[in-house]
């Protein structure tokens, strides 16, 4: 057994890399068009920041793990092929904004069909629309020289950051077949390679389209979590609840459970919006238009909930932010990637820019090159303007010299372990605070002199502090006072 994967991405590499580490007998070769991807997947610096990829790719590179810009070479040796290529929102025509773009996808296929020296298993792990394997087959066939194809669906649900972890112990494999000998063989053979490390009740076997549409359900079902108490956490901040000890108080109820939980600026990420507008789409498509409706609004509220922070830090900030400098804390859609497509801090950005701010950006992991190219494209600046209202620092401190206010985009843990004394001396005052993702210390904040707006939190505290708080948990530490630490 050979494999070979095209597409070198979040998803490409790091799925790889785990067979290959895990599979040490058989040999895994990930295929790119991207030629600087490829060279970095080979070099020290790997293309993308996931805690773990690096120890996981050492264990199998140059072994059993091979990266190369030869697609035609990689296809042709190989007996299964992962598709693992990006799937966005298509951006013109029938569906521009909804349906996934799957040219990318086809183009494996044709190139597939026009390639292959014999039978193949191939394998659908990007996201796809239901009944996306059914063309594929199609062209296959139509395409190929007799050769036998057989595709399979196996889609991915590793989470960006914890990718690692969710590839060593995943909830579920999910693999999707055609209901014939050839598919049962199949899909016996991609169970075989993951069951040498996943527990047999975790691989889950069923027909291709219930595998197509079970991951965008479940990527709809989390985002829509997300979406729920984000909802409320506006509700918290109109009646004085706090959303962390609602969602706390509901998510104890085992029927609920309380993971995926926690209010936020919004949800992010190259995947959840396309893919529930991807759902979207086929819903109208079979003319369910209420279904469509209702998860349309998921994203809807996604988008309220980042205009309404920005509204919220407008209003605080005496209705005008012009000329003044922000401190944005975060650019990347979640902790632990470096990856920020579809990043809540782009729309954030944006509208602050829109409002003439200027801003002082930090991330640990999103270099200033990225932040630029995302804000160039967002925001619609020219180059000279961007050049002038965008800094991209080399910490919180230096982001926060003569800044009005802070604004926390990405949850951090670093955030949480800051000297904030020294922040608050850099500011200007009044300094405000605007916590996007509920991982500051709020109370020792306020202690120090900062004015500060949680997402969902009464904008002033319920119990007014009466004490002093311990200094030294106010300097760099003071994360025992964060109220989830
Ligand atoms: P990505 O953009 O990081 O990587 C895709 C790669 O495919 C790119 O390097 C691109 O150059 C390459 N590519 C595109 N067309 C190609 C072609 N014809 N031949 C060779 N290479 C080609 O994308 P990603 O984040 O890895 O996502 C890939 C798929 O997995 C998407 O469908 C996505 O929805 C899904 N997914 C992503 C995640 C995630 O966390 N990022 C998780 C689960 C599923
Ligand atoms: C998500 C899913 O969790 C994965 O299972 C799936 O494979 C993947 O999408 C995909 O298909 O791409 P990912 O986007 O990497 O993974 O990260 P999540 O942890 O799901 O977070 C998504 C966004 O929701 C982030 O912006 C995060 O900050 C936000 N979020 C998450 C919240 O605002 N609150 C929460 O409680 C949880």
């Amino acid at each position: 057994m050979k494999i070979c994967c095209i597409g070198a991405g979040y998803v490409g590499g790091p799925t790889m890399a785990m067979i290959a580490a895990r599979c040490p007998d058989i040999p895994v070769t990930v295929v790119d068009v991207n030629e600087a991807r490829i060279a970095a997947w080979n070099s020290e610096e790997l293309p993308i920041y996931e805690p773990g990829l690096d120890a996981i790719v050492r264990t199998a590179r140059g072994r059993n793990l091979f990266f190369s810009t030869d697609v035609d070479g990689a296809i042709r040796d190989a007996d299964m092929i992962f598709v693992s290529v990006n799937t966005p929102s298509k951006t013109y025509g029938i569906g521009a904004g909804r349906a996934a773009d799957l040219t990318n996808v086809e183009l494996c296929a044709r190139r597939i069909a026009a390639v292959a020296e014999g039978d193949k298993i191939v394998v659908e792990k990007s996201t796809l629309p239901v009944r996306t394997a059914e063309s594929l087959q199609r062209i296959l066939r139509a395409n190929g020289s007799g050769h036998r194809f057989e595709v399979l669906s196996n889609p991915e649900f590793l989470a960006e950051g914890t990718a690692i972890a969710d590839l060593e112990r995943p909830d579920r494999v999910l693999i999707g077949g055609e209901s014939t000998p050839s598919g049962h063989a199949a899909v016996q053979r991609l169970v075989d390679i993951y069951a040498r490390w996943v527990p047999r009740e975790r691989i889950l076997t069923a027909s291709v389209w219930s595998s197509e549409l079970s991951k965008l359900v479940s990527n709809a079902l989390l985002a829509q979590r997300v979406s729920s108490v984000n909802a409320l956490s506006a509700l918290c901040e109109a009646t004085g609840a706090d959303v962390e000890e609602v969602a706390a108080a509901a998510g104890r109820d085992s029927r609920i459970g309380h993971r995926f939980l926690n209010a936020s600026v919004g949800f992010g990420g190259s995947c959840f919006q396309k893919d529930i507008l991807n759902l979207v789409y086929l819903c109208e498509h079979y003319d369910l238009d209420e279904v469509a409706a209702y998860w349309t609004q998921v994203v809807e509220i996604n988008d309220w909930q980042k205009q309404r922070f920005v509204r919220r830090m407008i209003r605080t900030m005496f209705n005008t932010i012009a000329g003044k400098r922000i401190a944005v804390l975060g650019f990347a859609f979640k902790k632990d990637t470096d990856d920020a497509r579809e990043s809540p801090a782009i729309d954030v950005c944006r509208a602050l820019l829109a409002e003439h701010a200027e801003l002082a950006i930090f991330d640990p992991k999103v270099s200033a090159e990225a932040i630029r190219a995302a804000l160039r494209q967002a925001a619609g600046l020219p180059e000279a303007e961007l050049d002038r209202r965008v800094v991209c620092g080399p910490d919180v401190y230096s982001a926060a010299d003569g800044a009005h206010a802070l604004a926390v985009l990405t949850e951090w843990e670093e955030f949480r372990h800051l000297d904030f004394v020294e922040i608050h001396d850099r500011m200007k005052k009044p300094a405000f605070a605007f916590d996007g993702r509920n991982i500051l210390p709020h109370d020792a904040l306020r202690a120090l002199g900062f004015e500060v707006h949680a997402i969902g939190k009464p904008a002033v505290p319920r119990d007014l502090l009466p004490v002093q708080p311990d200094a030294a948990a106010l300097t760099a530490g003071g994360a025992r006072l964060s109220p989830r630490s």
